[in-house]
């Protein structure tokens, strides 16, 4: 057997033995096996670059490559459904198709609703060519790259079975359960805020940036609905045991119900049951059986009539309000929370609930005392939908009032013009702002000290070993081998990160300080434009407006923030300890602005520098590195072995393909023989 036909075997088997783990829970070889099978695929590709291929199954491991989704039109418009929250709106439903299909016989095909993000996914001769989510039903954005990195969703399928040439399948992707509380677990652990339910989750995971992020989270994608010219079966049902043969994840719970009692029937188990299903669902969706039925009952502008969901209620119960508590986050942001007796709900045991802000507390008017219902919708943190009714202590009380004072430092409350939340703005004296404020300092893409977390923080914070991030400069290896217990190790290597910290790059520094409204593109753009923190510092706001990128608010934050004499204070600190104050001389001689305007695309292997060199390059000259190739992209800078379909779209729309000898030139300002 030659390299070639071994790939293509080997592809074909990890395809095969991917869909065995993934969609059917049922392994024929040990993960040992398969990982050798991996390896052997992966050496062979290198070895063979022209035989690269984005659906292999090495490619499932995603990319760090920035994704710049691009819009794409649906080539059939995705329809939403007409929702119904009743027995009395199933049965009209039932009865419209009734009368629309004037006494024929029909049968519907009941289904769980998914809650997670609608996806399209586009197959040509078997393999998955793009993947658009919903959009705005008429465009989606193209998460083909990350899309490829979900286990479940096959990415060639197997040869010689009734595919037809060209298809469209539509599902949803979601993030299970177990994923879910296991990134919001990691993201808690590392001070970031937690998705509130999966579908959020999984919405902000699949327009990831970085498709290796994509691919760490587990996410997951249930199929429900084939399109296409030449599909193999006359029902909705049979279309979908069709895709499920081809390889898809097509749900086990669909089942076909001839009467409306039936259709009850699914309800109530689901309503009863879905919480032990490993996803979130939200309710049922109902399709009428027959393709032709369906295509003579046709559809509105806005949805089927062949189809509706049917929403499950929250689950609710009911019980007494104790107190109403507030608590004071990293931001300053004021939540108020209520405290109750313990009740069941929805399988486990509910104490507090979220009152999110002013408003709700006084559109719900709550007394300390009353019986209140308790809901748990979508989201994991359950909520107070109402009162039931107001005991008889409370019921000459006026509803309790919003506090005005922060309930840690005392500080009045602000409210900024179009924010429901109250802050405390005592932004350098809260212990939780300051906790804030130091955490973003330490964050990964700040000063990355990475050897501290938020919970040693707090520790040494409440130690009084830190009252701000220039202290941990200050720490020495006695201080910290007290409230740690003595572990020489850990205590060495947090100093150590520490230390390392005063390289990180002055762009970075300047972000980490935490200026209102410095991001991390700002901070680049004002490090690049001024070139030290003193310029930074004394800058006007004349001139920083006359900066791409900067607006009014950002370059007013700037200036508000050096106004304060404390601010210079912090800064000078950190300056006296060696920290980064302004760019390196290396980058001051690699900047200028040869590449302004230009979209580039970075696409194969490189020999002089890593694909993240270039792309800072790019930046330092001013240019953009964009994700994939469109009419608007100016070069590809392109290494070794280019993906076969980039060169294709490139050659199309005749966009130049740069050499990175070539390009290394041009940025020198050196003429290319190309100019000449
Ligand atoms: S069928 C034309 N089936 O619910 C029919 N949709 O409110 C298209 N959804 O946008 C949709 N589970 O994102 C269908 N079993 C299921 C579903 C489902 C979840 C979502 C889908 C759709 C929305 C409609």
């Amino acid at each position: 057997m030659t390299e070639e036909e071994r790939i293509r075997e080997l592809r074909e088997l990890l395809h095969r033995h991917n869909y065995n783990y993934y969609v059917l829970n049922s392994p024929t070889i040990g993960d040992h096996e398969f990982d050798l099978l991996m390896h052997e695929l992966q050496h062979l590709e290198e070895l063979h670059p022209e035989l690269s291929d984005p659906n292999s199954p090495t490619q499932r491991v995603g990319s760090d490559l920035a994704n710049d989704f691009q819009t794409i039109p649906h080539s059939r418009p995705m329809l939403s459904l007409a929702n119904t929250y009743n027995r009395q709106e199933v049965s009209e439903f039932y009865q419209r198709v009734a009368d629309g299909l004037h006494g024929e016989p029909f049968q519907v095909c009941c289904e769980l609703k998914f809650d997670g993000l609608s996806i399209s996914l586009h197959y040509e001769e078997g393999q998955l060519v793009r993947a658009l989510t919903r959009g705005d039903g008429v465009q989606g954005d193209d998460v083909t790259q990350n899309v490829r990195t979900i286990r479940t969703i096959p990415l060639s399928l197997p040869q010689s079975m009734d595919y037809p040439p060209e298809f469209e399948i539509r599902g949803e992707v979601l993030m299970p359960w177990t994923s879910f509380d296991r990134l919001n677990a990691q993201r808690e652990a590392e001070g970031e805020q937690l998705f509130a339910n999966p579908r959020n989750a999984a919405s902000g995971t699949l327009k990831s940036k970085n498709s290796a992020t994509v691919a760490q989270r587990g996410l997951d994608a249930y199929l429900y609905y084939l399109l296409g010219e030449n599909i193999p079966g006359d029902s909705h049902y049979e279309n979908l045991q069709a895709a499920r043969r081809w390889g898809f994840q097509v749900s086990e719970h669909m089942k076909l119900a001839s009467t409306l009692q039936e259709i009850y029937e699914y309800i109530d188990y689901w309503d009863k049951n879905r919480s032990s299903l490993p996803i979130a669902t939200d309710g049922i969706v109902l399709k009428v059986n027959s393709l032709a039925q369906q295509r003579s009952l046709g559809m509105t502008a806005k949805s089927p009539r062949w189809a509706i969901a049917y929403k499950f209620q929250a689950e609710q119960a009911q019980t007494t309000l104790r107190q109403i508590v507030y608590q004071v986050g990293r931001t300053g942001a004021v939540t108020p929370v209520a405290n109750m007796d313990p009740v069941q709900l929805a399988g486990t045991t509910v104490r507090r609930a979220t009152l999110h802000n002013a408003d709700v507390v006084q559109a719900l008017g709550l007394r300390v005392g009353d019986q209140v219902l308790v809901e748990k919708g979508g989201e994991i943190i359950p909520k107070i939908v109402g009162r039931a009714e107001t005991s008889e202590a409370a019921e000459d009380e006026a509803p309790t009032a919003f506090i005005t004072r922060c309930p840690v430092c005392q500080t009045p409350l602000v409210r900024y013009e179009g924010e429901a939340a109250h802050y405390c703005p005592n932004e350098n004296g809260c212990p939780p702002l300051i906790l804030g404020r130091i955490e973003h300092f330490i964050s990964r893409k700040a000063m990355n000290i990475n050897s501290l977390g938020p919970e040693t923080v707090d520790e040494y914070f409440r130690q009084g070993l830190i009252r701000d991030a220039a202290d941990l400069y200050e720490l020495s290896e006695e201080q910290l081998l007290r409230p740690t217990g003595g572990d020489q190790k850990g205590v060495r290597k947090i100093l150590q990160s520490i230390q390392e910290s005063k390289q990180v790059p002055f762009e970075r520094v300047l972000y980490a300080i935490g200026i209102r409204f410095v991001g991390e593109i700002a901070a680049k753009t004002l490090a690049r434009s001024y070139g030290s923190m003193e310029a930074i510092a004394s800058a006007s706001l004349e001139s920083m407006l006359e900066i791409n990128g900067i607006g009014t608010v950002i370059a007013q934050s700037v200036i508000d923030y050096f106004a304060e004499e404390r601010n210079r204070r912090f800064v000078e600190r950190l300056r006296s300890h060696g920290l980064q104050m302004a760019l390196s001389q290396e980058q001051l001689q690699a900047q200028s602005d040869r590449l302004a305007g230009r979209s580039i695309v970075i696409s194969g292997v490189f020999h002089h520098h890593s694909r993240d060199e270039y792309k800072t390059l790019i930046e330092q000259h001013g240019g953009k590195n964009v994700g994939s190739i469109s009419r608007a992209t100016s070069f590809v800078l392109a290494g070794d072995n280019m993906g076969p379909a980039k060169l294709e779209k490139a050659q199309k729309l005749g966009i130049e393909i740069m050499n990175e000898d070539d390009f290394l030139r041009m940025i020198a300002g050196e003429e290319t023989e190309k100019n000449d």
